[in-house]
């Protein structure tokens, strides 16, 4: 069975193989959400983006991200930012599927100074 290591709360769960990312992590009493997203998020539909974390390690072992999760992040305003520097590690967690071991961090910060490599 595949380990997700949660780097923020330190703490690791194993998961079956094919596990999506946010039914495991609120199974498990891992806090995905943010302030008032505790209670208003779009329960894994994929539209809040506010299940978002990073892939730190074992980005292989996860599913690729699909096409609606790529618009979600590019056209969110705060996605967007948050996506600058980090394309390869930021995922929805309602849209990732666990394959193998990987390391995730909850809550990543957004990166707003990327906006100057926005503009650069
Ligand atoms: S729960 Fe809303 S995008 Fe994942």
């Amino acid at each position: 069975m595949p380990t997700v290591k949660f780097v923020n709360e330190k703490r690791s769960i194993e998961v079956p193989e094919g596990a999506n990312l946010r039914k495991e992590a609120l199974k498990h009493g891992v806090e995905l959400y943010s302030g008032v997203h505790r209670y208003a998020n779009c329960r894994g539909f994929g539209q809040c983006g506010s299940c978002r974390v990073h892939i730190e390690k074992g980005q292989e072992n996860v599913s690729r991200p699909g096409i609606l999760e790529r618009l979600r992040l590019l056209l969110g305003p705060i996605t967007f930012f948050a996506r600058l520097g980090n394309e390869d590690k930021l995922r929805l967690a309602c849209r990732t599927r666990i394959y193998g071991d990987c390391e995730v961090q909850t809550h990543p910060p957004v990166n707003w100074h990327g906006e100057e490599k926005f503009w650069n």
